[in-house]
């Protein structure tokens, strides 16, 4: 399966932090905000990445993550010329997806805690795959109903009366036909091609699954201050109690063997004296002591 990073967009709502630096290479804590997705995508087995973005913002993705080659990954660049929906990706990204199922995520979509997106990757097969996560103020997101068997009856975006608290976080599974459905697709009343009509298509195909995230999920977006820097606490909080990066794609490239450990050890003495190559270090003498305990 192939990776779509999706990580354009105005990120008017961070104005004037934006003025400098797009919305995804923004802080959260200690890491760039796009080192979260890319880790998730990482961990859950995914080494083909297109990274889509706007063309001013592409050369400072690039100078950050490169070819992707040190995590032992690829990684092409796209550009978005205009925010014209998130479905657009998939027209944006059609030669790099060629015949392959492909999962998309958003760049400001943080997610920790739980094996169900490895999980999903894993089980996935044919159709799509996405997630409903319960919020408190879903009319901000895409909206999923479930009937009383539990399964996903209706969609809508951003609802102003939402028919449940089911929001669809930022990381979505499809076979190939998800090209030809983007290609198919109307824009909608606000301009943009809506990755929420693509999923309604898989919907009445019959074709769409949809995994309910637990309450062991923490599900964050990062896209206004106050957010920005909730995020940011809570990366600090986890960290420090457990002395365990979140976010790290060096530490999911070595768990998921895309890195040998000699592989990793030369990237960690490669890099400056900070804490996150202490961090590494440390992991690496962990693994030479003892193996990979975790994933
Ligand atoms: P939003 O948060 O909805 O939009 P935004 O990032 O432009 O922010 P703001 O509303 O503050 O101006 O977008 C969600 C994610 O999807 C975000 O990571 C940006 C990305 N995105 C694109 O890359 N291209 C698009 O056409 C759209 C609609 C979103």
């Amino acid at each position: 399966m192939k990776g779509i990073i999706l990580a354009g967009g105005a990120g008017s709502r961070l104005y004037p932090l934006t003025q400098v630096a797009s919305k995804q290479l923004q802080p959260v804590y200690d890491k760039p905000m796009v080192y979260y997705p890319l880790t998730v995508l990482i961990a859950s087995g995914i080494r083909a990445f297109c990274l889509i973005s706007t063309p001013q913002d592409i050369p400072r993705f690039q100078q950050l993550l490169g070819d992707g080659k040190r995590w032992g990954i690829s990684i092409e660049y796209r550009e978005q010329a205009k925010p014209e929906g998130i479905a657009q990706a998939f027209l944006i990204a059609d030669s790099f997806i060629g015949s392959d199922p492909v999962t998309l995520i958003l760049g400001d979509n943080i997610f920790f805690g739980g094996d169900a997106f490895p999980r999903a990757f894993a089980d996935f097969k044919s159709g799509a795959t996405i997630f409903a996560y319960h919020v408190t103020d879903p009319q901000r997101y895409g909206v999923v109903e479930f009937d009383a068997e539990g399964r996903a009856v209706s969609l809508e975006e951003k609802p102003a009366q939402p028919r449940s608290n089911y929001a669809v976080p930022g990381v979505y599974l499809y076979d190939n036909e998800v090209v030809g459905i983007a290609r198919s697709l109307q824009p909608s009343p606000r301009g943009e091609l809506e990755i929420t009509d693509v999923n309604r298509e898989y919907l009445r195909r019959g074709a769409l699954r949809v995994q309910r995230l637990s309450r062991g999920t923490a599900w964050l977006d990062a896209g206004t201050s106050t957010s920005l820097h909730d995020a940011s606490a809570y990366v600090q909080t986890i960290e420090k109690r457990q002395g365990m990066k979140l976010g790290c794609p060096e530490e999911a490239a070595l768990y998921r063997g895309f890195l040998s450990l000699g592989q990793f050890e030369a990237l960690v003495s490669a890099m400056p004296v900070c804490e996150y190559r202490d961090y590494l270090a440390e992991l690496a003498a962990e693994v030479r002591r003892v193996g990979i305990k975790s994933a």
